[in-house]
């Protein structure tokens, strides 16, 4: 058992925002498990960090199948915490996972299929230790798995009682819009869609917000921070416990920690200071500008991350002056 006790204060200022036209409030701030809670990671950090962001408010944690290293152990890891923690504290929780990438060998373990989507769903929730999680997300669109189909799986997850809510990633705008129509038709709406989001990747900007907003779907942009380049983190060198140094450069999306985006990082830093900011807040401040952004969804290494992260939301107003000069530094 635990000595683990919730702060009290836990819900009086994280700001919590409707998901689109649903029941749903999420927090402004979730935390993600891609990095950082897996097996090859110190457990007792990751608890540390999940206390912390609870403490904070933040009532979101954001894991998918493969998440780790090895696949499935940051789920295995968050279900021990729970077990530890977090048990009777289960119904202030909104805890979802994914399936769509690789996740074991052969045709049935990965992509869209009902197959694959159901049968990860079952292993996730094992790991988790959970009987449902409260969002589960096709992860990415399948080009060769009948929509249908991949919605249809959806739609039985969330009827056969396993998730409470259905959710798509990285899905583009017609993909959205098709995929909306469908579950609706089905009876289990299109809760929430998880794009990346964040000062050096603007896709959604080019149509998937206007569908969210027609299709009142709520929005989880992830990786707000570029996985850390919108931080002072890089400013002087590349650390060698940072995830570029970890991973060798080698990070996901293409993102590289390059002298052109930290010139920028530099220019962007000094107007956050004049905000009063840090670099990392104002990134994130700017993401959940936008009405349609429920959440800003970020990853945590540290404890002082998940603080500061949720520190952001004392100044998210931008004057327009502001939002002028952050476009001319992103163009230059
Ligand atoms: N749906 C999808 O396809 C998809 C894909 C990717 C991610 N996601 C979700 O989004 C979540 C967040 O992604 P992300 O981790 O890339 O988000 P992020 O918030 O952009 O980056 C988080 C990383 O930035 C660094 N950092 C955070 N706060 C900092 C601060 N104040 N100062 C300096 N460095 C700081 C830390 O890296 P260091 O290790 O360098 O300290 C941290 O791990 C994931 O956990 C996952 O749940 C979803």
């Amino acid at each position: 058992m635990t000595d683990y006790r919730p702060a009290a204060t836990r819900y009086d200022t994280m700001l919590y925002r409707r998901c689109g036209r649903s029941g749903l409030k999420l927090p402004a701030i979730s935390l993600g498990l891609w990095y950082n809670f897996g097996g090859v990671d110190p457990f007792e950090n990751g608890r540390e960090i999940i206390h912390r962001a609870f403490d904070l408010g933040i009532t979101h944690f954001d894991l998918a199948n493969n998440y780790g290293p090895p696949f499935g152990s940051a789920e295995e890891n968050f279900g021990r915490i729970l077990a530890q923690d977090l048990t009777r504290y289960r119904d202030e929780l909104i805890i979802s996972s994914k399936a769509g990438y690789v996740m074991w060998p052969g045709p049935y373990g990965e992509w869209g299929s009902r197959k694959y989507l159901v049968a990860s769903l079952d292993q996730s929730l094992k790991r988790l230790g959970l009987e449902y999680v409260d969002i589960f997300y096709s992860h990415r669109p399948d080009p060769d798995t009948p929509l249908e189909e991949t919605m249809g799986a959806l739609d039985f997850i969330v009827r056969s009682g396993r998730a409470l809510y259905a959710g798509i990633s990285t899905y583009d705008p017609e993909q959205t819009h098709q995929a909306a129509a469908i579950l609706r038709r089905l009876g289990t709406p299109c809760l929430i869609h998880q794009p990346r989001y964040n000062m050096f990747d603007r896709w959604i900007e080019y149509g998937l917000i206007d569908v969210l907003e027609a299709e009142g779907i709520g929005c989880i942009g992830f990786s707000p921070l570029c996985q850390g380049i919108l931080t002072d983190k890089y400013l002087r060198d590349i650390p060698d416990d940072s995830r570029s140094g970890k991973w060798k450069g080698q990070l996901h999306w293409g993102d590289s920690v390059s002298d052109e985006r930290i010139a920028r990082v530099r220019k962007l830093n000094e107007l956050a200071v004049q905000r009063g900011q840090t670099m990392a807040q104002m990134a994130i401040a700017w993401v959940l500008r936008h009405p349609v952004m429920t959440s800003a969804l970020i990853g945590a290494s540290r404890v002082d991350h998940v603080e500061s992260a949720v520190a952001a939301l004392d100044r998210l107003e931008f004057s327009s002056g502001e939002l002028e000069a952050i476009e001319r530094i992103l163009a230059s």
